[in-house]
């Protein structure tokens, strides 16, 4: 979902159309003639179940509510798209973010404040006397000066107005201090330093520059932790602690290491182990993933020992899962699945002899790497987990880990290693293996049904075919903006092909300038988090994180007939809805006569795209 769907379900097509032109009734749907072109007999037409439009006539062309007013209006996307939020009543964000020159001088401004301050902590803890107490912390931490200078650990003064006065001589406005979360507003107007009296940890991006601020107490007082409020720079969703000094090393391991906490990765360093990050105590978000991803498909889990820390990064990573429409076209991927290529890449690292993965090093770096070597896929661990949980003598604890084990367990593809599983967990049960695996055949089968209900009504449901529509173009547009050695092949495709205006949209820019930022720069605010969402598709796809040139190529070329066929069998069944209509009231003749003149001979270019697929899969099948 994106604003553009927003719009769509409160605007009609019909009614937004007959605010421009007369649209009489034709079947189900209407017509008028053609706005775009002089014309005596109608062919212009508007599909109401469709919400689209489509003139067979000279245009032959057509589109959806947005391509409409964009045409008849003289405007560009971003403009149709203000236009018709206004109609519907929907508020456009530009929040957060920032597109023009003078926003980006503003970013610059705001990311050199955020160096200043960090640079002003640091020197503070290192040379400053009142900051005794804090080096002396960071002594008993175990911090080394090495550590405190890599990452330019700091401490904020006791007092209400250390920072601001120091940033304020240094030439910034209490405004800007406030944007990034330094300063906090008082009731009786002013402002005070939000950090005080701590140890502070800078948090920078994967570019390196300084997106926010924790700040650790030296005691016992709470909070423990406080850290920058979300803001222009500081996006909690996608930060991840440590990946500025860890993304080589990660690349170079070929893995990551994920921790909570700031000093579980800065002990983490310390002692070597460079390929760690924090995830800062929440849940990994998608955005984290998609982070991480492109460096490398190894995920190792370091979680406190506590269940529910356990409980909520399990949880991330399934949810990563469910954002896979499963029952959707995957290009070359249908022998693959999430479990293999997502999950097994998932490792657990049990944290035991000490609370977190600092205390553990700390004590003996020897035993972390042993802990690290003995890390095990998570749905072993689960698998472990569960057990040692249940009651042996009980037999609905024990049906109650089958029922939570087998839906795992019947993702896995491969039957090799699916027996495996079934082995095992009837082994660690206790049980024969026959009941659990007739278990798991019943949940197959009940899957399978869902499923092959689930496409028959799909045929039925137009919108479902439009999401598949939407996943093709997604999926299309992520190859493009990843790979940019696909350029060539991209500029063939028509951007008639697709189906939403927002994906047109951006694959026109694309088309205009391949670079990132003058795409991002040209799309209006209120689609930057859609386009990010599109950027990063890939992500959620199985099978298709890393793809090789050959492979990425014929990617793209499967999407482009997948969308030309769409393209062209839903303007065919247009035309058979047309010629029904238009049949029952008798002027059918001209109509027929008209349609040929003009229209494409869709069966014609079917079946050579018929013939092209055929190519395409046999090559791939040979592989
Ligand atoms: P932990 O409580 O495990 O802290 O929280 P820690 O990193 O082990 O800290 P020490 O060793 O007690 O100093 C894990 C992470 O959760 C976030 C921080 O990012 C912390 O590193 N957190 C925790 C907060 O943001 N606020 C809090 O009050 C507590
Ligand atoms: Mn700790």
């Amino acid at each position: 979902m994106n604003v553009t769907d927003d719009i769509k379900q409160k605007l009609d097509i019909v009614d937004v159309i007959s605010q421009y032109i007369q649209l009489s009734k034709s079947g189900r749907n209407f017509k008028a003639t053609c706005p775009f072109h002089a014309e005596k007999t109608a062919s212009f037409f508007v599909f109401p179940e469709k919400q689209s439009w489509h003139c067979f006539g000279a245009c032959a062309t057509g589109g959806d509510i947005f391509t409409f007013v964009m045409k008849k209006e003289g405007l560009d996307f971003g403009q149709a798209l203000r236009l018709l939020a206004d109609k519907a009543g929907i508020t456009l964000s530009s929040k957060t973010e920032l597109r023009s020159k003078e926003d980006t001088a503003r970013l610059d401004r705001l990311l050199k404040l955020n160096e200043v301050a960090a640079e002003y902590f640091h020197y503070l803890l290192l040379h400053e006397p009142e900051a005794l107490t804090a080096r002396q912390y960071a002594d008993k931490r175990g911090l080394s000066s090495l550590a405190i200078g890599d990452f330019q650990l700091g401490y904020a003064p006791n007092k209400w107005d250390g920072l601001t006065n120091y940033l304020t001589k240094s030439g910034y406005a209490a405004e800007e201090q406030l944007a990034v979360g330094l300063i906090v507003p008082r009731d009786t107007g002013g402002y005070y330093d939000r950090f005080r009296n701590r140890l502070i940890f800078p948090i920078r991006d994967i570019k390196r520059r300084v997106a926010g601020f924790g700040g650790r107490a030296l005691d016992d007082s709470l909070p423990k932790y406080l850290n920058s409020p979300q803001t222009v720079l500081f996006d909690k969703s996608s930060i991840i602690f440590g990946i500025d000094r860890a993304q080589g090393p990660i690349s170079e391991k070929d893995s990551v290491v994920i921790t909570e906490g700031y000093m579980d990765a800065i002990t983490a360093h310390q002692y070597g182990f460079s390929n760690t990050v924090a995830s800062m105590g929440t849940a990994l978000t998608d955005r984290q993933i998609s982070i991480l991803r492109k460096l490398t498909r190894n995920i190792v889990v370091a979680l406190d020992a506590d269940p529910a820390g356990i409980e909520a990064t399990t949880r991330s990573i399934v949810t990563i899962d469910e954002q896979i429409p499963k029952d959707h076209w995957m290009p070359w991927t249908q022998s693959k699945t999430y479990a293999e290529l997502v999950k097994y890449e998932v490792q657990v690292v049990e944290i035991r002899d000490g609370k977190d993965p600092d205390e553990i090093i700390r004590n003996s770096p020897e035993k972390w790497a042993l802990l690290l070597k003995e890390s095990q896929p998570i749905i072993d661990f689960t698998l472990k987990k569960e057990i040692a949980n249940i009651n042996f003598d009980s037999s609905k604890d024990k049906s109650a880990v089958v029922s939570k084990l087998l839906p795992i367990i019947s993702q896995i593809n491969d039957a090799i290693r699916r027996a495996h599983y079934v082995q095992k967990l009837a082994g660690l049960l206790g049980i024969d293996e026959r009941f659990v695996s007739d278990a798991l055949f019943d949940l197959q089968s009940a899957e399978r049904k869902n499923k092959s209900s689930y496409n028959r009504k799909a045929k039925r449901d137009y919108t479902d075919l439009t999401v598949t529509s939407r996943y093709i173009e997604e999926y299309c547009l992520t190859l493009l903006l990843q790979y940019t050695d696909l350029r060539e092949q991209g500029l063939t495709l028509s951007a008639d092909y697709f189906e939403h205006s927002e994906n047109k949209d951006i694959l026109l820019k694309w088309q205009a300038n391949p670079d990132i930022d003058t795409i991002m720069a040209g799309l209006d605010p209120s689609m930057i988090d859609y386009f990010r969402h599109v950027q990063s598709f890939h992500t959620r796809l199985p099978g298709s994180l890393i793809l090789d040139k050959r492979e990425r190529e014929l990617a793209l070329k499967d999407c482009i007939n997948r969308l030309l066929e769409g393209y062209v069998r839903s303007l065919e069944i247009k035309k058979k809805l047309i010629l029904s209509a238009e049949k029952e009231k008798g002027d059918i003749e001209s109509q027929v006569a008209k349609l040929i003149e003009h229209g494409i001979d869709e069966s014609r270019q079917l079946q050579s795209i018929f013939k092209k697929r055929g190519r395409l899969f046999s090559r791939t099948r040979g592989v």
